[in-house]
């Protein structure tokens, strides 16, 4: 195989101190979710393995060397919104802006499509400009924002809603 190439593919366990260390990175950074404090493995592990298998968690590598990963993740326990994911992506500092995210998210489009989902939902904050260039270039819609919606280091944070129907 051409050690050049990336590959996205399922996450397995071994993929663990990966996934968290690069899950930490976009929380120091601020800039992607309202969690503060670093996760460690233990949390990840759990995250992975209490998932149903509709809820796709793939990773995206090159050789052996994890460049991101990115999850569907339920969105309400309502049946009525079963068809819905919620998505989470988060690519390795050194490797953004690279085309990463948006191979992960190719890839978890169409899982989701064959897990039969309906839509594809994901909530961001309106200054991250990497993960709007991003969801723009892959189709999603700006539903709307929810004014100082979370907190983050004391400080309101305004949070936008995105969507995409998976036709
Ligand atoms: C947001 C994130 C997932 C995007 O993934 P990525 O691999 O950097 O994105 P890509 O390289 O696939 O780029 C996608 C598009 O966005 C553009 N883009 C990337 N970074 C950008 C930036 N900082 N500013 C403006 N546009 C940017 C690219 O040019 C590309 O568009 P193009 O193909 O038309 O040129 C990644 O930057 C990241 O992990 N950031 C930290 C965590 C995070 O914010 N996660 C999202 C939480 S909502």
């Amino acid at each position: 195989m051409d050690d050049d190439a990336i590959r996205v593919r399922p996450a397995v366990a071994a993929d663990l101190p990966d996934i968290a260390r690069i899950y930490n990175q976009g929380i120091e950074d601020r800039e992607a979710t309202l969690e503060s404090a670093p996760k460690d493995e233990a949390e990840v592990r759990q995250a992975l393995e209490r998932r149903e298998p509709r809820y796709e968690f793939v990773v995206a590598e090159r050789g052996a060397r994890i460049l991101g990963w990115a999850s569907l993740n339920p969105y309400s326990h309502r049946c009525a919104y079963d068809g819905v994911a919620d998505l989470s992506v988060y690519v390795e500092r050194t490797a953004r802006g690279t085309g990463v995210g948006s191979m992960l998210l190719e890839k978890l489009e169409g899982r989701a499509r064959a897990h039969g989902f309906h839509k594809i939902v994901l909530f961001t904050f309106p200054f991250n400009a990497a993960g709007q260039a991003l969801y723009h270039k892959r189709g999603f819609r700006e539903v709307g924002i929810f004014r100082e919606q979370g907190r983050l280091d004391g400080r309101f944070i305004d949070v936008m809603a995105m969507e995409k129907i998976l036709d």
